[in-house]
């Protein structure tokens, strides 16, 4: 009876260590999977505003060609920041542009284009960055992933600033 009973308490907590740890596993992957996403999307969205500042063309030249460049150097730092926060979790950050094509769903401009394509496809970007960064960062505050959350939060300002920037110059 004695040893029953041993069994199924011996039971009950390996069951209960057996769900924490998959519940914990789940929300690693939920957050590396969340993180690379938004790595190679923000790769992307870098190239694609690199792009604009150097083709772009037209009667606002300087002030876009100097927006664009301010856009591009905070999404190099942004970059380095996403891929080091996977690296501190533990995780593998990738960096191979087959990588990031596969997973990146920004549209990159391959030809020479106008300015409002070039500002609406920006906008497109950083509305879709702004939309996975949102998700994931509910799934952060779930885990208390607080320096995740951080970065996410922060992220999202930058976004939201640069949209209201970006929408406000095709402002007739
Ligand atoms: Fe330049």
């Amino acid at each position: 009876m004695i040893m029953v009973l041993w069994l199924i308490l011996c039971y009950d907590k390996l069951y209960f260590i057996t769900e924490k740890v998959l519940a914990m596993t789940n929300d690693s992957t939920t957050i590396e999977q969340g993180l690379t996403d938004i790595l190679a999307n923000t790769y992307v969205l870098y190239l694609l505003t690199h792009n604009c500042h150097w083709n772009v063309k037209g009667i606002n030249f300087h002030h876009l060609h100097a927006m664009f460049e301010e856009q591009y150097t905070d999404l190099a730092v942004a970059v380095d920041d996403i891929a080091e926060r996977l690296r501190a979790l533990g995780h593998y950050a990738e960096g191979s542009f087959a990588q990031y094509l596969e997973r990146s769903q920004v549209k990159e401009l391959s030809e020479q284009t106008d300015q409002k394509t070039m500002i609406n496809a920006l906008i497109a970007g950083n509305t879709l960055l702004v939309n996975l960064m949102r998700s994931l960062l509910r799934s952060a505050e779930d885990v208390c992933d607080d320096g995740t959350v951080d970065l996410l939060s922060s992220r999202i300002s930058v976004h939201e600033k640069r949209l209201w920037m970006l929408n406000s110059l095709l402002d007739a």
